[in-house]
């Protein structure tokens, strides 16, 4: 199926987006594509694993993301259901379109579906964020983290500590290439452009004086099942959310699937709080001026522990543990757990000004893309042409 760049005969690279945390990581992939010379040539298909216009469209717009060639729209449903959907519908794309590789960014099901499907058709699969690893297997992500990774022919890793991870899982050192952090591309690309605080608070009929207190303001984002999909889990923590807010006024955006969970587990009443503001899901540069300007930020995403390194912003991460070390070895970022005391002793720490600091790692400098591209197009055309 593949075909060897050096004659010309370059199939498009298949490009897949599914869900949000995906939309940040393409979006400068294709900007380099386009930009090597000669033109990477790219298909970007997008699963429908997200398809709300404010988990989807409105990032699209925001990353400057072209229209999808082709919309998978699988929609929700459990993870076997989802997965295979994705499965079967990307099969008779993969078909059609003869890729020359199906590339894939994260760790989201249909990573992990669009994946396994190529291998199995001897479609080289490249994977982008290749080889992090939170070492807790009941994390659906770091199950299809594991799986992408064994069936990725080429593997490009964001800091230095993901390619030990792939060493010791059998995985040959050349098929690893350390190419940066795509997501800090996209971060570097769209900060003129990022919106206030207070513009993004009035936009939603919010009165911003609340954020210019002396403490400013803390940002919040929390998804993760395993915080948000048990009652008792969650009730703690909105507990423990309603105390920061006394010493902090938060702006928290909440996740489709939190949000739901609120309202089934009667939980509304604790975030009913002139201190507490929610937000529908962001847009990216809603979002992107909403850490930059907090004080802290609260969170249990992979994504905004990345985010907050770059701009310098002290994150506490509401997870037991992290697939992105260099966060909290180098970065802002500070593991608190789901823990009432540890995050309030966080949250003091910060407010004290005693926050990290941390520095921007290596390889988080707005060009990953870049690299990816020219050792991608070098990769293809080294390949044997197609039997
Ligand atoms: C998925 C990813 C997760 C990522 C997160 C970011 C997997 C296993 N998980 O989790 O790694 O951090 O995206 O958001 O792929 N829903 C909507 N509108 C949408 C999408 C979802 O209302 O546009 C609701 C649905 O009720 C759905 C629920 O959110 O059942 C969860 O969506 P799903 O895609 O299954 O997983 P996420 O929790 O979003």
């Amino acid at each position: 199926m593949s075909v060897n760049a050096a004659s010309g005969e370059l199939g498009p690279v298949m490009c897949i987006v599914g869900a949000r945390p995906n939309f940040m990581k393409m979006a400068p992939i294709l900007r380099a594509f386009a930009a090597h010379e000669p033109p990477v040539p790219a298909l970007l298909v997008h699963t429908g694993q997200h398809y709300d216009a404010s988990m989807s469209d409105q990032l699209f717009a925001d990353l400057r993301l072209p229209r999808p060639d082709l919309n998978l729209e699988v929609g929700s449903g459990s993870h076997a259901v989802q997965t295979a959907e994705v499965m079967k519908r990307i099969e008779p794309a993969i078909d059609e379109h003869r890729p020359s590789c199906v590339l894939v960014v994260g760790d989201v099901n249909s990573t992990l579906a669009c994946a396994l499907v190529a291998v199995k058709k001897d479609v080289p699969v490249v994977h982008v964020e290749a080889g992090l690893r939170s070492g807790d297997r009941r994390m659906p992500e770091e199950i299809n983290r594991v799986l992408t990774d064994q069936i990725s022919d080429r593997l490009y890793t964001t800091e230095r500590s993901a390619l030990a991870n792939l060493l010791r899982e059998g995985i040959a050192e050349e098929r690893v290439c350390f190419a940066g952090n795509v997501m800090i591309d996209s971060l570097h690309a769209a900060r003129p452009q990022a919106r206030s605080a207070a513009e993004t608070l009035r936009a939603h009929g919010h009165d911003p004086a609340l954020l210019r207190g002396a403490m400013g303001y803390g940002a919040v984002t929390m998804h993760r099942p395993s915080n948000v999909d048990e009652p008792g889990t969650l009730r703690g923590l909105l507990q423990t959310l309603r105390r920061v807010a006394e010493r902090v006024p938060l702006v928290f955006a909440l996740h489709p699937r939190t949000r739901a969970n609120i309202e089934r587990f009667g939980l509304a009443g604790l975030v009913d709080d002139t201190r507490m503001i929610l937000l529908p899901p962001q847009g990216y540069l809603e979002m992107l001026g909403l850490m930059a300007g907090a004080s802290l930020v609260l969170t249990d995403s992979g994504g905004l522990q990345e985010e907050t390194t770059a701009l310098g912003v002290p994150c506490l991460t509401m997870r037991e543990n992290t697939e992105r070390p260099i966060t909290i070895e180098q970065g802002t970022n500070t593991m608190v757990g789901r823990d009432h005391a540890a995050i309030l002793a966080g949250v003091d720490e910060i407010l004290a000004g005693r926050g990290k600091r941390g520095r921007v790692p290596e390889n988080w400098d707005g060009h990953a893309a870049t690299r990816i591209a020219a050792d991608l197009w070098r990769w293809l055309a080294s390949r044997p042409a197609a039997s």
